[in-house]
Parts: C-alpha cells; structure tokens; sequence
C-alpha cells in the first residue's frame, strides 16, 4: 500500500510516497479501517520538519477519515461500513487528562505512524464515528483542531449564548472556534493579518473584526469594542507574541485557553493582569476519546460542516505543507486519496 513517510534528517524535501507492507487483518478489538482523507495541523507541520528526532520512516499526519473494511473480534463501536475519524490519543478514553498524554507517545503521526497511508489497522479507541452526512475530507478536520476548539470553548469554557469569544487568525483551531461560538449564540471577534479573510470571518459570521499586523495593541481595541469589559472567552493560539494582548482583552473572570505556540514557547507574562482579573488560564491539548464522540453529536445537530480552503492529493503533501507554510489558508488544508 502507499503510504507518506519521513526520511532522516526531515524536512518537507524528505517526504516520500513509500510502498509499504499492508497491515492485514484485524486482531482482537482492532479494526481495519481504508483511509480517504486526512487534514493538516501546525503540528503535523513541525513533526515534518524535524520536532520528532525518532521520525525516521514515520508515516505522518495525525488526522484520518475513512470507511471500517473489517472488524476483528470483541469490537464494540463499529461495523463494517462505518465512516470513522481518528482520535489524537487513542490512550485517552474520558475524563480528566492522564499521563499517558503527556509526550505525545501514542499519537499518530507523532510518537507513532499515522494517516498519511491506504489503511490502518488500529485499536477500535484509534477511531470515533464521523457525522452523518460528511464527506471524508470534511471529517477528517476533527481529529486535532476541531476537538481542540470544541475542548476549548465547550467542554472547558461552558460557553453560554451571549457570551463574547476572541479568536486569532483564521487558521483550523480558530475558524472551527468562530462557527462553534456562533452556532451557540456568542458575539465573535475575530484578529487577522488580512483584511481579505477578515471579510470572510465576517461572512462565517464574526460580529468584529481587528487587524493585527494593523493594530498590534489589539487588546485596547478588544476593550473599546465591549465597553471596556474585554472578552469572556480567548482561544489562545498565537503563544508569546499574543499572551499579554489577550490578558489585556479578557474580561475579570475570564477564560482563556492556551492552545498555540504558533510565534514560540517562552513568554513573559503579566502576572498582574493573571491575577488582578483573576482568569481561568488552562492549558489544552486536543481532548479524549469521548470528549470527540461528543463533539461529533453536536456537529450533527448544528449542521454546518468545517471551512476547508484546498484539497491536495496526498503525493502532494510536501505542496500542501508548504501552502500552510506560506498562511494564505483560510481555514483547513485537506488531503485526499
Ligand atoms: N493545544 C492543542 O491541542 C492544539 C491543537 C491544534 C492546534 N494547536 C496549535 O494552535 C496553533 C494554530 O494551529 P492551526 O492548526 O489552527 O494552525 P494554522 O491552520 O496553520 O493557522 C495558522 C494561522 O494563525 C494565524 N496566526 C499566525 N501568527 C499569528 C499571530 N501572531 N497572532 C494571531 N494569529 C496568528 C494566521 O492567520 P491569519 O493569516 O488570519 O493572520 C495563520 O494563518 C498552532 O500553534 C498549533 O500548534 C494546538
């Protein structure tokens, strides 16, 4: 089978469309799943890069989506047919994060191979149903940056309708973030180093828009734009160049969710602004098994599929990195078979 693996020392140029060994059958509580499509995170990007120092013939790529081929004895979820999507930790059933999660040692397409490949045959927690009616591209945007803003805004923040939400940029977290929050009746603002794809922000329905390369005080803009109150929710992606500002605009008692490390790791951080208005700093990581199949009722209900900007051919992943590279996307980068 075909299947886009890593080659020492990495690099996009070290992406190579292998034949490798089919997985064969499934075992007990495995299925075999064909993937059909996957979608492209920042953090599959930095793994091609060469984040992951024992990536040498790793097949890439965390998200996947595709139709159940068969079922090994003992599975309980699925049935052959099923359209499925990938989970980040496979580890990681319910509730309260567990260590297991930590290093990313069981995460496809980081710690292990992933879903750039024709078929996998995993544990039956590798994957959750799709919702009803997408198409595979479209569900494989859930794995990593869907769950993550579901995680962020939902199941942590308890967004309530009439709530203000804050997102950065117009990457796969933050789209995903803005048609969650307007589909639970909260206002959006929405930051962009684009006029262009603030517009479209405008027209998936932010109320706000603010041009970060334009005002890069754009917490003192937050403040003018909600009576001086600042945002009840932030969904953090920019890291050390966007911290300070979104302390700035969060409102006392606030949430934000720490999620992106898209300008770096290290920060220095006002300690003051932390305390004084007394915020829900939280870090998050994607989200459980569960946390997913929720995630996939709700989208069933709410209807309305994900942004995807472009679908490259997986022998073009290399092409499809270096578009995400260049952030002219608006939304998902996805990958078809
Ligand atoms: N913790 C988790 O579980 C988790 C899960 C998924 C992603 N992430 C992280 O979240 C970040 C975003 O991921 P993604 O997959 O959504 O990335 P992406 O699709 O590649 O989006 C990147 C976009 O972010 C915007 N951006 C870049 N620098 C910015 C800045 N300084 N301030 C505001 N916006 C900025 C740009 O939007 P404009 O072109 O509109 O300016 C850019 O197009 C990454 O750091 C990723 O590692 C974390």
């Amino acid at each position: 089978m075909k299947a886009l693996t890593l080659k020492a020392p990495a690099g996009l140029e070290n992406i190579v469309l292998s034949d490798i060994a089919d997985p064969g059958r499934p075992g007990r509580g495995e299925i075999r799943v064909a993937i059909k499509a996957s979608s492209l995170n920042f953090h599959d990007l930095i793994v091609a890069k060469g984040w992951q120092p024992k990536a040498d013939g790793l097949i890439l790529l965390s998200d996947g989506a595709g139709v159940v081929e068969e079922v090994g004895e003992g599975v309980k979820d699925f049935n052959v047919g099923d359209h499925v999507v990938s989970t980040f930790f496979p580890v990681w059933p319910a509730g309260k994060p567990i260590p297991e999660v930590g290093g990313f040692t069981f995460t496809p397409g980081d710690g292990v191979d992933g879903m750039a490949c024709e078929y996998v045959v995993r544990s039956e927690n590798a994957f959750t149903l799709a919702p009803k009616g997408w198409s595979h591209a479209q569900s494989a945007t859930i794995t990593t940056s869907g769950l993550t803003a579901w995680r962020a805004l939902v199941k942590n923040g308890k967004l309530k309708a009439g709530e203000t939400v804050l997102v950065q940029g117009t990457g796969g977290v933050s789209i995903t973030a803005l048609q969650i929050a307007k589909a639970m009746g909260a206002k959006v603002i929405a930051t962009s180093s684009s006029d262009e794809k603030l517009d479209a922000a405008k027209k998936l329905g932010a109320d706000e828009t603010i041009n970060y390369k334009k005002t890069p005080q754009w917490g003192d803009a937050v403040l003018a734009l909600t009576e001086g109150f600042g945002v009840d929710h932030v969904v953090e992606v920019g890291g050390p160049a966007t911290i300070n500002e979104s302390l700035k605009a969060i409102k006392v008692g606030g949430h934000i969710s720490q999620i992106g490390i898209l300008s770096g790791v290290d920060a220095a951080i006002s300690i003051f602004d932390i305390l004084g208005k007394q915020v829900d700093l939280r870090g998050v990581i994607v989200g459980s098994r569960q946390d997913q199949q929720d995630f996939v009722k709700a989208l069933e209900v709410i209807g309305q599929p994900p942004v995807i900007d472009k679908v490259f051919h997986y022998a073009e992943l290399d092409k499809a990195f270096a578009y995400q590279e260049s952030g002219a996307h608006f939304g998902k980068i996805c990958l078809e078979w």
